[in-house]
């Protein structure tokens, strides 16, 4: 009688050790996956190695263009669109001097503004604009959802917004920055007009065409 009463207590003992231990391997186990997945998150989260140049757009010249038609060339690449009152004309004349700066070597540069207004800004209207700040500056347009697919390349962030006094009653927000993309399409750097000169951005341009970066 004793004995099997001790049995029983002892397979009891053994099935709530089990237990227990398997609750804590299941947890363990759990907190141990979170923790690679925190050292280690998926590509489409990494950042900057996540930018890329992917597009079929139209360009200013009304011809259907991709990312491999500037394959060669250091992109210079910049969204926004032509009613903006502030950022876009204040970047685009800034890469102007940018542009101006670089001689004979802006052959090798491809200057690309996106616009991410595509209603408004038409072939006609791109090529206006464009047209104002430097004659190297190439405009791209194209659907709404082709030109979300660029943005979404290049990780970049653009909202419709209401303004009762902005032309249309809308403008679109957007961020300021300029992406740098290797020749082979790659990104390379961010810049941002005021974060430093014409000349200082050029030169470290410059600097990392001719390899010395
Ligand atoms: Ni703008």
């Amino acid at each position: 009688m004793t004995s099997t009463i001790t049995t029983r207590h002892r397979r009891i003992r053994i099935s709530l050790w089990i237990f227990v231990t398997s609750i804590m391997l299941a947890l363990g186990g759990a907190y141990f996956f979170r923790a690679i997945g925190d050292r280690e998150p998926p590509p489409e989260t990494r950042g900057e190695a996540a930018i890329r140049s992917d597009f079929s757009l139209i360009d200013h010249n009304g011809k259907r263009v991709t990312e491999a038609d500037f394959l060669g060339r250091w992109q210079l690449v910049f969204f926004g669109f032509t009613y903006c009152p502030d950022v876009c004309p204040t970047t685009l004349a800034y890469l102007g001097n940018v542009l101006d700066q670089f001689g004979g070597e802006v052959e090798r540069v491809a200057p690309i503004f996106i616009t991410v207004d595509p209603s408004r800004d038409t072939p006609q209207v791109m090529a206006d604009y464009v047209q104002a700040f430097h004659p190297k500056l190439i405009g791209l347009t194209g659907s709404e959802a082709e030109v979300a697919a660029a943005a979404q390349s290049f990780r970049v962030y653009y909202e419709k917004m209401e303004e009762g006094t902005a032309p249309d009653g809308y403008l679109m927000a957007h961020s300021g920055h300029m992406y740098l993309m290797t020749p082979e399409g790659r990104f390379e750097d961010v810049f941002r007009e005021g974060d430093q000169s014409a000349q200082e951005m050029a030169a470290d341009v410059l600097a990392r065409m001719n390899g010395k970066q």
